[in-house]
């Protein structure tokens, strides 16, 4: 199945065209940066570390958004990139774990996102809330090295 994708004419032609891999081998990173980022921002104010004269709520709210735009943009950047290879890719055990880490840290960043409204109410934010900031914002940069060890471990990529 994986090596059918990988001979679809479409594929083929985004393989073997320098310009067309290489911009969305750009975007793939572009984006990443750009909802890690914005991510990073929110997890921080709850952690009471950045932009702590913005309210949560409101920080929350402008971000989040963005965010979940630039993960579709990167997942589909990222699928479109493992279509060319997906022989490769598909049976890979670290780019298993890449996933994995994918779909858990966008469990925690839509916790924060559901939370931000809510801790922002209290006086203080909850000590709970900073935890589990801080547990999303390291779990997405464990996906990013999780990420960039595949082609020194597998020599994929
Ligand atoms: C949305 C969260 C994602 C993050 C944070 C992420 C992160 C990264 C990083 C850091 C690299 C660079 C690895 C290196 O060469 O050092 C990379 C490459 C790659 N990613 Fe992702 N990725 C994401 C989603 C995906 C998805 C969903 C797929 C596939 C379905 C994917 C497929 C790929 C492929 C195939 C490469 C290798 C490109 C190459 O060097 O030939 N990524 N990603």
């Amino acid at each position: 199945m994986w090596e059918a994708l990988e001979q679809t004419a479409w594929v083929k032609t985004l393989g073997s065209t320098g310009w067309m891999y290489s911009t969305v081998a750009v975007t793939h990173y572009l984006t990443m940066f750009w909802f890690i980022g914005s991510i990073a921002v929110v997890d921080l104010r709850v952690m009471g570390v950045a932009a702590r004269r913005r309210g949560l709520a409101e920080l929350a709210e402008q971000l989040f958004p963005w965010a979940w735009i630039g993960f579709a943009l990167a997942v589909l950047s990222g699928f479109l990139m493992f279509a060319t290879d997906a022989g490769d890719w598909a049976p890979d055990k670290v780019f298993h774990f890449k996933l994995a880490m994918i779909v858990v840290s966008a469990i925690f960043a839509f916790i924060v996102q559901r939370g931000a409204r809510r801790w922002a109410q209290n006086p203080e934010i909850p000590q709970a809330a900073k935890i589990i900031a801080l547990i999303s914002l390291l779990l997405w940069i464990a996906t990013i090295l999780s990420a960039s060890e595949i082609p020194a471990l597998e020599g994929l990529g």
